[in-house]
């Protein structure tokens, strides 16, 4: 078990990351806010409340406490939306919610976002926990603040900064997550590594069966030194007007592969795999890491797939870089690696550098595949 401190202008809590913490939820959370409230309410998904209800309720009956009131967000990205916030604050209005209520999120990176923006505007505003159950979750999402819904225009296009009081990552959950979803949420891990911790990208290099094969020393290792980094990050930059920006690594371009793809054909974190290989190339022909150091971390990005191939030309990954929300101005920023374990942000990325990255990624998608490097239709 292992505890890292976030402490951020707005707040300060906990994230606790180990297995077993699901059965101890209500006396963790009882602690954190000295009592429970009257009426705790539960975001979670159908799926996941079939897996994990009775482990997650098992504490709320041990403490002859009420159960918290169960509301349900179908899985999948097209219900991240205002339509499903409107429809599950109605819900705790109806089910006796007040502003002393809290909300517990508890499932992956979508119910996380989702219950953190209802609870940020439920009363204006209730304290809520991430009970986060994906990898992804786990090491990035549940932490540091920033929650939302989507628009039909884009994604996370609506929403605004408000830290947990407690994040409860257990490692047990992960057992029951799809083999996809564990490798592709180990991408934020290994970018992780890239940009801020070197003895992670190490650790990720050395013990890469272990962790696939979901040891939970392993998983617990990787996952506390991500949600370290991110904390890290955070602490210095809570509302991304600098710092924060560097946990985009492989995002300009895995967001726009994600795009291009209308969200269909990837998993955010398989899009980001092959985002940080164009930001690798970049990164090459710009001299901040070395060609050995660029092969070094395209294998430790393979050793982690088989990632789906790429059915999409560089005109159209192109074409949606453009439309990146994290361009200020017009400016089109970029994350590069310098060496193993560092970051900067770059802003004067020409076009032709972009369209470069995005052919070489390209390039590397179809070459890794004939390499037998494991591509996956
Ligand atoms: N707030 C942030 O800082 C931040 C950061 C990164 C990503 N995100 C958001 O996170 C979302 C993606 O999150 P995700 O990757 O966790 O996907 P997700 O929430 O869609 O979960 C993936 C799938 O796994 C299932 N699942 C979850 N836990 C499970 C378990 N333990 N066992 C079996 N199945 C399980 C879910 O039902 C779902 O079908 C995106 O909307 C993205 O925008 C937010
Ligand atoms: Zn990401």
């Amino acid at each position: 078990m292992q505890t890292i401190h976030v402490e951020t202008p707005s707040a300060k809590y906990d994230v606790v990351a180990g297995s077993g913490l699901l059965p101890e939820l209500a006396p963790r959370i009882q602690k954190i806010l000295k009592r429970l409230p009257r009426r705790i309410f539960v975001l979670t998904s159908p799926e996941i409340w079939a897996l994990w209800s009775e482990r997650f309720l098992q504490s709320f009956h041990e403490a002859k406490v009420e159960p918290p009131v169960t509301l349900f967000l179908p899985a999948g990205e097209q219900h991240k939306t205002m339509k499903s916030a409107e429809r599950l604050l109605r819900e705790m209005v109806r089910a006796g919610g007040d502003r002393g209520s809290l909300l517990i999120a508890f499932g992956g990176g979508i119910v996380g976002d989702v219950g953190g923006f209802v609870a940020a505007v439920f009363m204006r505003g209730i304290p809520y926990v991430q009970v986060p159950t994906t990898f992804l979750a786990q090491v990035d999402s549940s932490v540091g603040g920033k929650v939302g819904v989507n628009l039909p225009e884009g994604k996370n296009l609506v929403g605004n900064f408000l830290q947990p009081r407690a994040v409860f990552a257990d490692i047990a959950v992960l057992g029951t997550l799809p083999d996809r979803e564990l490798r592709a949420g180990l991408m934020e891990s290994v970018k992780a590594g890239i940009i801020r911790d070197r003895a992670l990208v190490r650790y990720m290099e050395e013990h890469a069966d272990q962790i696939l094969k979901r040891e939970p020393k392993a998983l617990e290792r990787v996952i506390a030194a991500s949600i370290r980094m991110k904390a890290g990050v955070v602490r210095r930059d809570e509302r991304e007007s600098g710092l924060r920006m560097i946990l985009n690594f492989g995002h300009t371009v895995g967001h726009a592969l994600e795009a291009a793809t209308r969200y269909k054909a990837l998993l955010h974190g398989e899009a980001v795999a092959w985002g940080m290989i164009a930001a690798l190339g970049l990164a090459r022909r710009r001299g901040t890491i070395t060609g050995a150091q660029m092969e070094r971390l395209e294998r430790l990005i393979y050793r982690y797939g088989p990632w789906p191939k790429l059915k999409v030309s560089a005109v159209r990954v192109l074409a949606a870089t453009g439309s990146d929300k994290k361009n200020v101005g017009g400016v089109q920023r970029f994350v590069l690696p310098v060496g193993i374990g560092d970051a900067g942000v770059v802003e004067d990325v020409t076009a032709a550098e972009l369209e470069a990255a995005v052919k070489y990624m390209l390039v590397r998608a179809r070459t890794a595949e004939g390499q037998g490097l494991g591509t996956r239709d």
